[in-house]
């Protein structure tokens, strides 16, 4: 029989709970080949940010927190080096798996890396080609020292191997994030979200902006007086992540209008049964641009570029520009854009952690040497 596996995940921010929940059941569906540790590295910390989606996907208490907090990037880069390493020397897993492209996942990483043990990265090859996102270091860096790359696109296979990673290493398992989507459809819709916020379903637009090329220069005052334009024609609800709600109240930003609706972070449920039946979405994340796509509902996207490419082509993405000016097109827009077909894409169907597990039970990993490597100097 072959040996039981200890696999190690790393989460640290909310699209990282999404990505590796389902991977989370999967191995506990399967506890005669896997043992599962969980460390949270405490990147996202508020209720609303994080103990919400613990709760609602029914992930359980991590096992080891890290309460890394806020920072720089290189103190929150540096804190969760130094507080994860002796976690694994103690835990001694297998493979490490770090979902996405934030501090903690590239972070997470490069100290598994060091300590010789294999690195699995969901949602690997993803590439904007814009080396001034701090998330594009993020997933150069997992994807340079991952050994299991799993990807749920098919131009991160070609990313991949035009950085020269192996294709035996590339495992096309599809989209975890989807999984999630497709496990909670249920109890997105059970929620009746947009009748608590008083709105009719198909009406509106829902906001989410928090990218620092956006939230923390000279374009948030531009983005909100243009919001106000927009909701002048149609009720929109912005759940403003934290670092956009202390920088529009640095800016005086704060008061709405009665149809501009700005809220605390919403948990999972509550957030996508908004934005299933929303008439459209305006956003800057990554993960959005995905799960629109999925549901079929317009998006549109404030950034020059996407590292989610065929969310444009075979979805409802559109590239707006990081150009606030253009948020003004947006009901027009959702007018024509009503009833465009998308197509289902490979992969993203509810399964991507039962494939992901299937490569974590046959792949062919080194023994563990259960050792620490000497020191470095
Ligand atoms: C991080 C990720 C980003 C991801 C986003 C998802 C990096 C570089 N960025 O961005 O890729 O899209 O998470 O949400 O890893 N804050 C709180 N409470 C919290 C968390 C953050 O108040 O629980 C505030 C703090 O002021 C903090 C700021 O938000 O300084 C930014 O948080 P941080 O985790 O550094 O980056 P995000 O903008 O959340």
């Amino acid at each position: 029989m072959a040996a039981r596996r200890k696999i190690l995940s790393v989460v640290g921010t909310r699209p990282n709970f999404m990505k590796t929940a389902p991977v989370v059941g999967e191995l506990g569906r399967r506890p005669d080949r896997f043992e599962h540790v969980l460390v949270h590295t405490g990147q996202h910390y508020d209720d609303a940010m994080s103990r919400v989606f613990f709760e609602e996907l029914g992930v359980g208490e991590p096992d080891h927190m890290l309460g890394v907090g806020s920072g720089s990037h290189a103190q929150q880069t540096a804190r969760v080096i130094e507080r994860l390493e002796p976690v694994l020397l103690a835990e001694e897993p297998d493979v490490v798996l770090v979902p996405g492209d934030v501090n903690s996942t590239m972070a997470a990483a490069l100290v598994a890396v060091k300590l010789d043990i294999p690195v699995g990265h969901i949602e690997a090859g993803l590439r904007s080609f814009d080396r001034s996102m701090p998330e594009e270091t993020n997933r150069i860096v997992a994807d340079a020292v991952a050994d299991l790359l799993f990807i749920h696109s098919p131009e991160a296979r070609d990313n991949l191997l035009r950085e020269g990673r192996p294709a035996s290493g590339i495992h096309d398992v599809g989209n975890t994030m989807i999984d999630t989507l497709v496990a909670m459809r249920e109890h997105i819709e059970a929620t009746g979200a947009p009748i608590d916020y008083d709105l009719e379903p198909g009406s509106y637009l829902v906001v989410t902006l928090h990218r620092p090329a956006l939230v923390d220069g000279s374009l948030l005052a531009e983005t909100v007086d243009q919001l106000r334009g927009v909701a002048a024609e149609m009720p929109v609800v912005f759940p403003a992540h934290p670092r956009t709600r202390a920088a529009m109240e640095a800016l005086g930003l704060e008061a709405g209008d009665p149809g501009l609706r700005i809220t605390e972070p919403l948990g999972y449920l509550e957030f996508l049964g908004l934005v299933a039946a929303a008439a459209g979405v305006l956003t800057d994340s990554g993960g959005i641009q995905e799960e629109t796509t999925f549901l079929g509902i317009p998006c549109f996207t404030l950034r020059d570029n996407t590292e989610r490419p065929i969310t444009c082509e075979l979805g409802t993405n559109t590239l707006l520009g990081l150009d606030p000016t253009r948020i003004g097109d947006v009901p027009a827009a959702l007018r024509t854009a009503a009833g465009r077909p998308h197509r289902a894409l490979p992969g993203w169907d509810g399964h991507a952690a039962q494939r992901i597990v299937d490569v974590l039970a046959a792949a062919r990993l080194p023994a563990r040497s259960g050792r620490a490597p000497a020191p470095a100097a």
